[in-house]
């Protein structure tokens, strides 16, 4: 097993550069995601991690040995891919004992080795089969157990649900979770899909354009973002301009808030990021941001709002349904902000002003 250390990695192709610096440390056994919009640059990091890409500057180690110029086939490593690349011609058996072959191992061995990661991947009744008689879960399965059967040391995925319908997404993500814990093997994962890094991940890298913007547990990147592209780019959010005076949160029509976090930040003009579930409707009392509902959808559990506020912004508002009748269409109501739980960053939105220390690790 190996933990992999990204130090000042860049990556040109030709005169663009795609990636200019960047470090990461992904810890021995840990399942770290790169997420991040179409382009960004996943998959070409993920390349160069395998060695299927030129590395132009920094480097790249496994444990202490460094990768950089190492051969793609010496770096010990798994991969996924979205397009599964499972061999048509094969059984599903010789598809997972492939790796295994090429490294001439003993019969034996094979059978044993392949029995276990065909049972680990519950295709064992279908080992016999050719691929094209499986479903696309069950390919991905097979890709998995042929990744995983030759012990790699570090194991990539690149967008390996992407092609598989909503209902399959979500039974492999949990399938490769459990796998990748079980057999307790470094995993990159590529995705672009930020509610499947969420549930799979230890540790997620938002990426854009290039340039990791925050790196954290899923808990820490939703409700700590570092800055205002990770907190839109993460779940919901509303942004509204607001100001802080003497630690003071201050929104345009005179709302007040105290936000201890803000009690050593200077005086500024700030972009305040409240999710759906940070806002607390009032139809009556004096204290809140001023609005008037637009639409309500009442979807069991909770009920969606749209509220115009005076300023002018259209706020999206979660909240649990109660038991009387909604708000009506028209009706004029007060938005408070749960405010141990919004972000307030600086007006250009690239520092969050309420990051406690516990997270500037
Ligand atoms: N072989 C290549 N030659 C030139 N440009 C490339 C090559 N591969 C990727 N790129 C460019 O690098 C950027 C990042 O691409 P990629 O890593 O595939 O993004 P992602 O996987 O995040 O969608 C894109 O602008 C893409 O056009
Ligand atoms: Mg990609």
């Amino acid at each position: 097993m190996s933990k992999i250390s990204i130090k000042n990695a860049v990556k040109k192709y030709g005169e663009n550069t795609v990636i200019p610096n960047l470090s990461a440390e992904i810890g021995d056994g840990e399942l770290f995601t790169l997420l991040g919009p179409s382009g960004c640059g996943k998959t070409t990091l993920l390349r160069m991690i395998a060695g299927f890409n030129s590395i132009e500057g920094g480097d790249i180690f496994f444990n202490d040995t460094r990768i950089n110029d190492m051969d793609p086939s010496k770096r010990n490593i798994g991969m996924v891919f979205q397009n599964y690349a499972i061999f048509p011609n094969l059984s599903v058996r010789d598809n997972v004992a492939f790796g295994l072959k090429n490294r001439k191992m003993d019969k034996q061995t094979i059978r044993n080795k392949t029995d276990e990661f065909l049972n680990l991947m519950q295709i064992m009744e279908y080992a016999d089969r050719m691929p094209s008689q499986l479903s696309g879960g069950q390919q991905q399965r097979i890709a998995l157990a042929r990744a995983l059967v030759i012990t790699p040391d570090v194991l990539l995925m690149d967008e390996p649900l992407s092609n598989l319908d909503a209902k399959l997404r979500l039974e492999m993500r949990s399938v490769i979770r459990h796998t990748q814990k079980s057999v307790g093997i470094t995993t990159v994962y590529v995705t672009h899909d930020q509610e499947e890094a969420m549930a799979i991940s230890d540790k997620i890298a938002v990426m854009n354009a290039g340039v990791i913007q925050h790196i954290g547990r899923p808990r820490e990147i939703y409700q700590r973002p570092k800055n205002v592209f990770v907190a839109t780019f993460i779940g919901r959010t509303n942004l509204i301009s607001a100001r802080i005076q003497d630690g003071e949160l201050i929104f345009a029509d005179g709302y007040r808030e105290r936000i201890p976090a803000l009690e050593k930040a200077e005086d500024q003009e700030v972009q305040c990021s409240i999710r759906p579930e940070e806002f607390i409707i009032c139809k009556d009392g004096t204290e809140g941001i001023r609005g008037t509902v637009k639409e309500c959808t009442y979807l069991g559990l909770n009920t969606h709002y749209y509220i115009d506020t005076d300023e002018g912004d259209t706020v999206e508002i979660v909240e649990e349904s109660s038991i009387e009748d909604d708000l009506k269409e028209g009706q004029p109501v007060l938005l408070k902000i749960k405010r141990e739980k919004v972000n307030i960053f600086d007006k250009a939105g690239n520092v969050n002003l309420v990051r406690s220390e516990a997270y500037e690790k």
